[in-house]
């Protein structure tokens, strides 16, 4: 699909942003593995959850669609049962990753794969740990497709060399299974949606900064699982927004979970307008209201270090925000940007400057020199959702035309998101995109 974005005249109004991914996978995953009934609401109806979904089916896990983000999972108590087919994940790295996990636990061999691009990135982080519990992975477990066989499992200290709530969320699920304790140490916190979710339903988890243990044998607990809006998928319009003069976009019910925020306050030190209201708690996620005003000059900044995790898929879109700037944007301590579902980096360096854009790649980062003007040209999505959203983004601070090919990327996180600018925008034939996926 090939998406036309040109600037809109106006970029106001108020979007109910999808409910959050992570989050979306994790309801799914310990709803199936609970006992009894969860009911689940905000959750994401895009294709990567969707690979959740039909592999939690192919496991046994009876799920029912109600329409409009309702789920209800009936829990099987933590054992599964064991699958006829291969357990595709499609494009998503979290289902295959918190799969895995997931099935070092059943006493039976399932086998995991996805997509060309799910299948070119890397898998022996999480196999690894996995082995040390006393999984048994066929092969050398570096690439999807990988079978597994689980069972008889041990609780181990496992220190992620990076942080990554994958593996962390992945270890974390085995650990349920484990004899013993199970303890994951990150260099800096990733996300905690696992623990919290997890903490919710009764397990014996505990959090201690960068460390987590959770105790082998606990059940959990179905219920209520209220989904926020991604902040992920927010972060899209927040930038548009704060780029746009005279733009006001109004985001109702956005997940502001510490762990996820670090876009909100790099926008926020580069000088854009946004307030953060009515905060409250959607179960243990906390949540708020996000008024983005723009027009604000915006300045370059520097992101490193703890930051990355808090903002790692907010970097592309972020990138977008430092080319408009003004003065040096610097992207370091992001290496694990090279094997998302594109090499971003790269895809970044080459896009961008296509559209103008001043910009030297590092192996971990990138250095952004700021403030001169885009203008549209042909760019290309990687076959990356949050590169094609990016780039739209750019479009609309771009002169003239952006011409984005493979534009379909964007199903498997925000099917909807071309028709949220056009309403936006107020004005059809800005965003051109021929029928849709939504
Ligand atoms: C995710 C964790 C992050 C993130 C991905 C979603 C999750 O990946 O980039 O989009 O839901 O746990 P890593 O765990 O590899 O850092």
């Amino acid at each position: 699909m090939i998406a036309t974005i040109s600037p809109p005249k106006q970029f106001r109004g108020t979007l109910e942003i999808p409910g959050d991914k992570s989050i979306s996978h994790r309801a799914a995953i310990l709803g199936a593995l609970a006992q009894g009934e969860t009911e689940v609401e905000g959750f994401l109806e895009a294709e990567d959850c969707r690979s959740t979904l039909h592999c939690l089916e192919a496991l046994g896990v009876a799920l029912e669609q109600q329409g409009a983000g309702h789920l209800r999972i009936r829990g099987r108590g933590k054992r599964l049962r064991e699958p006829e087919g291969i357990l595709d994940a499609g494009n998503s790295g979290t289902t295959a990753r918190l799969l895995l996990g997931l099935l070092a636990g059943q006493p039976f061999p399932a086998t995991v794969t996805g997509d060309p691009s799910l299948r070119a990135r890397p898998m022996l982080r999480v196999v690894e740990p996995l082995r040390r519990m006393g999984a048994r992975v066929e092969g050398e477990g570096r690439r999807l497709p990988i079978t597994i066989r689980g069972g008889d499992l041990h609780g181990v200290e496992h220190r992620l060399p990076v942080a990554s709530a994958q593996i962390k969320s992945a270890l974390l699920l085995a650990g349920l299974y484990a004899r013993g304790v199970t303890v994951v140490e990150e260099p800096q916190p990733s996300r905690n949606h696992t623990e919290l979710m997890l903490k919710q339903m009764g397990a014996p988890v505990e959090m201690d900064g960068c460390r987590v243990a959770i105790a082998g044998g606990g059940a959990l607990k179905g219920g209520r699982i209220r989904i926020p809006g991604d902040i992920s998928a927010a972060a899209f319009f927040m930038v548009a927004a704060a780029l746009l003069p005279g733009a006001e976009v109004y985001l109702p019910g956005i997940g502001v979970n510490p762990t996820r925020s670090g876009v909100i306050d790099v926008l926020q030190e580069m000088g854009a307008e946004i307030a953060i209201l009515n905060r409250r708690r959607y179960g243990e996620e906390p949540v708020a209201d996000l008024l983005v005003r723009g027009g604000a000059p915006l300045r370059g900044t520097e992101i490193g270090g703890e930051l990355v995790p808090r903002l790692i898929d907010e970097l592309p879109v972020l990138a977008v925000a430092a080319a408009l700037a003004r003065g040096r944007t610097e992207i370091r301590d992001a290496g694990e940007l090279r094997v998302k579902e594109s090499d971003r980096l790269a895809a970044l360096a080459r896009e961008l400057s296509r559209l103008g854009v001043s910009l030297r790649e590092r192996p971990d980062g990138m250095v952004i020199q700021g403030g001169r003007p885009l203008t549209g040209a042909v760019v290309e999505s990687h076959g990356d959702h949050r590169i094609a959203m990016a780039l739209a983004v750019a479009g609309l601070a771009a002169a003239g035309k952006t011409i984005i090919r493979g534009a379909e990327a964007i199903k498997v996180s925000f099917p909807c998101f071309f028709q949220a600018l056009r309403r936006l925008g107020g004005e059809p034939g800005f965003v051109d995109t021929p029928g849709g996926a939504c």
